[in-house]
């Protein structure tokens, strides 16, 4: 089994290839597309590296897993599924998160049901086979209802669960999020065995000008600035809270979301040819 990041530098995100030694196989884990809010333009840099280095290594992509639907960055699902004979799959708790956000961006008669939209919807230990690997779907709800994190031979992706022992964790205060649950998500993670690899999806801060995204258990459990093995749910709930109350929203939050929720499809184009990205007037 080997392991292939890429990271995107305007979202600070970490997406990887997973791939299976013995078959070629492989499946690539939370692709970005690139969105530049201020002229509108997107480009498919990061996802066209990942089709290179699947072409190069002569891999067989078979899945998208999604560790959850993202805020702060476009999906490139959509487009690996149009270049590649792939399936996307996702956490079940995206039904809500679709039908929640339909409501506010008003397009209920334009999307599908989730289960349309995506080819997969993953519950709760449900094991997704790469060639020999059993990947193993863990439950890890809090930061979005949608949230979950992928087990494979001593390995996890915890999309934005954890972050960084020094960066703590994800937010909870999105509309289905919740602190309590994500103390518990996350303590299911921390109680693998300590050698267990953790692969984040964003690493902010830069350490010795280098980003990081893998971690391990021990690690997190001695030192994560939030949720360590020291910190109680309480103590965790009002950290959380606290940092929550003093951040702003994601600053593509609307356009993530709004294509999120739809694989990565950027919209139906308009009698001018032109496709549009809605912006709610105070939503909430
Ligand atoms: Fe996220």
């Amino acid at each position: 089994m080997k392991v292939k990041s890429f990271y995107d530098e305007i979202s600070s995100t970490f997406s990887y290839v997973l791939i299976d030694d013995d078959t070629s196989k492989c499946a690539i884990i939370d692709p970005v597309l690139e969105y530049n809010q201020y002229t509108g333009n997107y480009s498919t840099v990061n996802a066209d590296k990942i089709i290179t280095y699947i072409n190069n290594n002569n891999l067989k992509c078979e899945w998208v897993l999604e560790t959850h639907i993202h805020a702060d960055h476009f999906t490139a699902a959509g487009y690996l599924k149009s270049k590649l004979d792939i399936k996307v799959g996702i956490g079940e708790g995206v039904k809500s998160i679709v039908s929640y956000w339909a409501n506010i961006f008003n397009i209920n008669n334009d999307i599908q049901k989730a289960e349309k939209i995506f080819d997969k919807l993953f519950c709760e230990e449900e094991i997704i086979k790469i060639g020999n690997l059993n990947i193993k779907v863990i439950n890890t709800p809090g930061h979005t209802l949608s949230c979950i994190s992928y087990y494979v031979e001593g390995i996890i992706f915890v999309g934005d669960t954890l972050f960084m022992p020094n960066a703590g964790t994800a937010r909870a205060d999105f509309p289905g999020g919740n602190a309590t649950t994500l103390f518990k998500s996350i303590k299911k993670i921390l109680s693998l065995p300590s050698k267990t690899k953790i692969y984040i999806c964003h690493d902010y801060p830069k350490i010795l000008g280098k980003h990081k995204c893998v971690s391990t258990v021990g690690m997190q459990n001695k030192n994560n600035i939030l949720i360590n093995s020291n910190v109680s749910l309480s103590q965790f709930v009002k950290l959380r809270t606290l940092r929550d109350s003093k951040i702003e929203p994601p600053k593509i939050i609307y356009p993530s979301i709004q294509v999120n929720i739809r694989n990565g499809d950027l919209g139906k184009q308009e009698s001018n040819g032109k496709k549009y990205i809605k912006v709610p007037i105070q939503p909430l």
